[in-house]
Formats: structure tokens, sequence, C-alpha cells
């Protein structure tokens, strides 16, 4: 077995041999190392690589690990492999919008395939980290807002990317991260203090790293942030009591970049051989490019201050990923140059790429019918600072660090030249420069405006570049950057309809841009084949099926908001702004601009016949819902129909309403289907006062809808 091989080969190493184990050095730091990586990696002192640079370096460093070491142990590549390795998906934020998590698993199938061909074994994928901020530019990067659906896209990215055997060629061990409450940096800020309740972490943070977990994800990365004033890579409740005695993952945790020479920087560790002590004995077993436990640990050992048993758990979690990964046994099995060709950017999984696309793009408005486009029309000014830009398409991971060409992108105007007739006149200008935050290119409004007067439809690309969100991403204010709005103001007064299209990696606030445009269409960073997929949407090839599964807020000051808050004893029934006593604003509504769960389609879909079969006793069985959904438009479309619950009376606070299932599903015009949902125990259970996970008798209440706020069917039932 892995861990009876992983205990042998242990058994024959040096102490100087297993500490090289446990130290994940990159190429970043190349430039400032005395010592080389080639000479590190030869004298034994590497467990795994990060951000080398593809197939033919990673081959000559295994070959200097497998052949010129003493025990040839072959080096573990990682890399941030997050929505695509040279074909870009949407970003995860974007692509979690298709609520498609069979469509899901895919992308991470086909991003581990090449990914895998280019030498790399471990990506530190996914990101499950819930937030509530949009200022944080990560949000970009997790499943949305709710703890439930963002569980069911965890287990289905790790599905993914990790596949059957991690031995296979389109496998990568998926790494969960970050372990946990990141996603609460206070103020939005990257690396800030978290501050939230045991509760909080336990609802919110922690079930999507368990639903990850349970799908059998491979290793783990702790946070930059803490917990209660602990470090995560410091924390022995959340890495030794919460992670592995209740959530019992036995396999590999990693830190983030350096966060234990951050222990120091914080405050926590008073040096740096104090820093290693504190992350050993909570139960890490690779340092992120720190080297400190390359440097610090074999001295600790020697004064007795860190035992080598807590040393040797590492190492055998380091040797079993290796053996699991099949590295031992076939060490270059996926250096292989010609494989990294084949595989990179082929044509299916371009396919795969602009379906993922479509599926991402969330439809927000679409007065009069405006969309679909008619291909013929005569002619289309397309306008704006991200009409033909490529490497924002990308987004912040696929633009910075993957393997992706900006060259091989589709931008959205070619995407249209593509996509149209050849008898149409598309004119395109820039509009204003976007290149930062500080309005630019305002000069270039007038040539737009012209534009947009001698055709019969304005598309408008806007939204921000890729550098403005992803980590470190984080922004104050959630108006369009730079002189967007001006360029929006200016258009809309040629009373051209405008139809915009938003390239982005965060909610937005879009008030302003709404007001002024007849359509919006929210495509996020689509990626590589975004171009023509948003293309497809304008022109009626693919019917909108997104639906958001973060909240945009009406403002940057309703921040936080989000659908499943706590209930409050002044909640509101109606959206009065005025009323005084309430648990609102004086000066906007409390209602975001658009919801949880909304999203418009071509078509339109009606809902009824909500039946609720319940045994006697919910405790022992199942609760079936089902109802009829019914396609009244005349275009084929892809619903997502919602189940919503919320329990009236309860020991403890509850939140509003939380989703508790949903199903995607296709109908043709005319069409109804009865949709079933089964709900569980699970369903309904809760954390009680001593956050133990009960169901209490009571009444409940079931909405089925077409977003969190567009509920089209309730339903009143009572656990006895
Ligand atoms: O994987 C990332 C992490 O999400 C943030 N810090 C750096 C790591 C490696 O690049």
């Amino acid at each position: 077995t892995v861990s009876a091989r992983a205990t042998d080969l242990l058994s024959r190493m040096t102490l100087q041999e297993k500490i090289g184990q446990l130290n994940l050095v990159t190429f970043v730091n190349e430039n400032n190392s005395t010592n080389p990586m080639d000479d590190k990696v030869k004298a034994g002192n590497v467990g795994g690589i990060l951000k080398s640079n593809g197939v033919k370096q990673n081959l000559r460093i295994q070959k200097i690990a497998v052949e010129q070491t003493r025990l040839g142990i072959p080096i573990l590549f990682q890399e941030d492999v997050i929505h695509g390795y040279k074909t870009i998906f949407p970003i995860p934020l974007g692509e979690s919008c298709s609520w498609n998590l069979t469509g899901i698993s895919q992308t991470a199938a086909v991003a581990a395939t090449e990914a895998s061909a280019g030498g790399i074994r471990l990506t530190y994928a996914p990101m499950v980290d819930i937030s509530n901020d949009p200022r944080w530019g990560r949000i970009s990067e997790g499943a949305g807002e709710d703890p439930y659906y963002a569980s069911l896209v965890a287990a289905a990215r790790v599905r993914g990317f990790q596949g059957k055997d991690l031995t296979n060629a389109n496998s990568l061990m998926a790494c969960v991260k970050h372990f946990a409450g990141y996603g609460a940096a206070l103020a939005g800020r990257d690396y800030s203090i978290t501050d939230f309740s045991e509760r909080t972490l336990r609802e919110k943070y922690l079930p999507p790293f368990k639903a990850a977990i349970d799908a059998g994800v491979g290793s783990l990365m702790t946070a930059y942030t803490g917990i209660d004033g602990t470090p995560a890579t410091s924390n022995q409740r959340l890495l030794k009591q919460i992670l592995r005695k209740e959530f019992n993952f036995n396999n590999l945790i990693i830190t983030d970049w350096e966060t234990i020479k951050n222990l120091v920087k914080i405050g926590v560790a008073k040096d740096e051989p104090s820093a290693v002590q504190m992350a050993i004995e909570s139960g890490i077993d690779m340092d992120m490019t720190s080297e400190l436990f390359q440097k610090h640990l074999a001295t600790l050992i020697k004064t007795g201050k860190v035992k080598i048993d807590v040393i040797n758990a590492a190492v055998s979690r380091v040797l079993e990923a290796k053996f699991k990964l099949g590295l031992f046994d076939q060490p270059f099995k996926y250096l292989d140059e010609a494989r990294e060709v084949e595989v990179s950017q082929n044509k299916d999984h371009l396919l795969i790429a602009r379906q993922a696309a479509r599926e991402s793009i969330v439809l927000l408005k679409n007065d009069s019918q405006i969309l679909p486009l008619k291909k013929n029309v005569k002619t289309i000014a397309v306008i704006g600072p991200l009409a033909n830009r490529k490497k924002d398409l990308m987004g912040w991971w696929g633009g910075q660090y993957s393997q992706g060409k900006p060259d091989a992108v589709i931008s959205l105007l070619e995407g249209i030249q593509k996509t149209v007739d050849p008898s149409v006149k598309v004119i395109y200008a820039e509009g204003i420069k976007l290149d930062g935050f500080e309005p630019k290119g305002l000069e270039l409004i007038p040539a737009a405006v012209e534009a947009s007067l001698s055709a019969d439809i304005v598309v408008l690309a806007v939204g921000e570049e890729y550098w403005m969100s992803g980590e470190s991403g984080s922004i104050s204010m959630l108006n369009l950057p730079g002189a967007q709005l001006q360029l929006i103001d200016a258009l809309a007064k040629t009373g051209k309809p405008i139809v915009s299209v938003l390239f982005n990696g965060r909610p937005y606030d879009l008030r302003a841009l709404s007001a002024k445009s007849s359509a919006v269409v929210e495509a996020w960073f689509p990626g590589t084949m975004g171009g023509l997929a948003v293309a497809d949407v304008l022109f009626g090839d693919y019917n909108p099926s997104g639906k958001l599964t973060v909240t945009f807020p009406y403002n940057t000051g309703q921040i936080p908001v989000f659908y499943n808050s706590k209930r409050t004893s002044h909640d509101l029934d109606s959206v009065d702004m005025k009323h005084r006593f309430a648990n609102n604003y004086l000066d906007i509504t409390t209602k975001p601009l658009y919801p949880f769960g909304f999203g418009l389609s071509y078509t339109n879909f009606s809902y009824s016949s909500l039946k609720v079969v319940s045994g006697n006793n919910f405790k022992d069985g199942n609760l079936q819902v089902s109802f009829v959904v019914k396609n009244t438009g005349e275009r084929e479309g892809i619903e997502v129909a919602q189940l919503y619950i919320k329990d009236k009376v309860s020991a403890v606070i509850r939140n509003v309403k939380d989703l508790k299932g949903f199903e995607r599903f296709s109908l043709k015009p005319g069409e109804a289907r009865t949709i079933k949902i089964n709900l569980t125990n699970q369903s309904l259970s809760f954390l009680d006062r001593n956050l133990k996970e009960i169901i209490e008798p009571g009444d409940f209440e079931l909405m089925i809808g077409s977003s969190s706020e567009d509920i089209r069917l309730r339903h009143d039932f009572t656990i006895k």
C-alpha cells in the first residue's frame, strides 16, 4: 500500500533528506538565491517546486532528483491551475453562475489534462472561500456566497481535477484552500485580519472544505489569515482538532506563501525557529517558499525542541502524496514534450471553453427584448475599452500566471465579427483608455459617439482590467474604474440602444450602467473563447442561462449584502426607505441591485403544482418536493429552479432563507416538466446553541423560486 511504501522509505531516510521533502520552493525567489534550484535539488533539499516553467525545465529537474540523489525521490511539481492551464476557462465565480456541476467538473478535468502534460501534478485549487465582500479581489476565485452551493461546486472541482485515479494522465491532485475564513478579510483588504464567531466559521466558512474533503481532496492549504487571534498556520485547534480529528483529513497540508515567516511578522512568534516549531507542531507538512523548515528544523530536532515523530508524520504525508500520484513508479511519465503540444488548447478543449463561457454569462437586463440581436442588422458599433482586449478576458490567474497566451483569446470585437452576417458593418471605437483607476482617454469619447450615431445598435464593453481583481486586488469603491461612466453618459445621450457587456471579476455598482443600457450582459472574465461566447449570447445562438451566485449590491455602502443573512427584529416586508426604526438605510433601498440566483433568459418559465410529500416523521426519511415548470416563451431555454427553506421558529437566530436544492434543466417552447427535489435531514438541520447539529420540531416555509427574491411557489409544513 501507499502508506506501507512511505513507511519503508521513511525508515531509510536521513534527517536532512526528511527535511528536504518538506521544502516547497519556487523559481520566483531564484534570483535572490545563493543556491540555485539544480544544486538544491541535487543536495536532496527539495520536496516540491512551484511556479516552474513548462515541461522541458521540469524534466531536467526531475532527472536530477531521480537520478542524482541518494534515494531518487521525485519532485512534486505544483502550480496555480485555477481556471485553466493553456485553455483558459471563465473565472471560478463566473463559472459557478452556470449551476452546471458536470460542466464545472469537466473544465477542471481539462485543466488537469493540460497541466499534467506540463509536468504539474498538484494544483492550488479549488479556492472555496466564501466571501460577502466584493471589494475583496479574491471573491472572483470562489463559488459565490452560499455555503450549500459552494460545497457542491467544491466537490465537483475536486472530482474534476483528481478524476478517479490520481495516476491518470488527466489527473492533478487538488489542494483546497485557504483554510479557513480567508474570505472574511476585514474591509475587503487582502490579508487583513478576520473576526467572526465560531458559529459563522461552522455555518459559512467550513462547509465547502468539508465537502472537498469528503470528495477525497488530496491536499489543503492554510490561509494567510487567522482565527480568533491565531494564524491558520500555527493554529492547532483548526488544523489538529477540526481538520484532522473532526473532518478526518489525513492528507497533505501545505502553507500559503511564506506564512511560516509571517508568524514572526505578525508577532506571534519571537523568531524564525519559534515560528518553525509552532508551524510543524500545528500540523503543517510542507513549507511554501519561506525555506525556514530547511533552515531551522534540524537544529530544533537536535536540541530536542521538536520531536522526530512530528517530522516523520509530515514527511510520510508528502511521500504518500507522491506515491498516490504514481511519481515513484513513473517519475517521467508526464514530462513529455510531445504530449504537452498535443493536448494544449486542442479543438475539444476550446469547444468546452466556449460552452463553459456561454453558460457562465448572466443576463441582468433585457428591456423590450432588445436581445437577441439580429445577425443582419445594418451597422453595429462595438465600443468600449474592453471591446478589443484579450489578456483581460483571462482574469488574474489566467492573465498573470497561467500558460495561456493572450493571442489565443478571442476578443469581443472578434467574436462579433465572426458571428454576424458578412454584410453587417461593424465599427469599433475604444471610447476611453482603461489603464488603471484614473480617468484616461476622455479625448476618445467624441469618436465613440460618432460611431454610435452611425449605428443601429451599440454594444459597449466595460468592466475592469484583469489585474484589478484576484489576489491582492482589493478596491474601495465599486464604481466602474477610469472614465467608463463618462463614456456611458456620452453614449446614452445619442439615444441609440446600448447593450452593455461586462468583463470583470467581482460585482460592481451597476446602477448607472444599468439605467443607461437597454440590456446588460454579465460575462465575467470568460477566458480564451470569451468573445465568441458573448457573441453567441448576443445573437441568440445560446439562450443565456446563468444565475448569479453572488449578490450585486445597490452601492458600495451596502456591503456586505447577501441573501442568506440572519433575521432581525426589524426586518422590513416592503422596501420602504423612509421607514424609521427598521433594519434599513434612510438614503437607499435595502434591496441589492441584482439578487443571488437572478438571471434572465430569452424565454419565460411558469411554475405551478407544488407538492410536498413527507413521512410521518421527517427525521426518519426524506421530504419529496415536486412542482411543474413550463416554458411559456418561444425559444428553448435552460432554467435553474431554486428551493429555499426558512425555519420559522428556532432556538437560535436563523437566516431569512437558505438554498437547499436546485435543478437545472432545459425546456422546449411550450414544454412542461415535473421537477423533483428530495430534501434530506440535513436540509433542515442547524447548529444549536452548543453548536451541535440538530433538527428541531416546528414550522418551516418552503419556497421555490427563479431567484432568491423571485419566489413563485410557497408551502408551509410542520416537523413534529
Ligand atoms: O496558491 C496561491 C495562494 O492562493 C495565494 N498565495 C500564493 C499561492 C501560490 O501561488
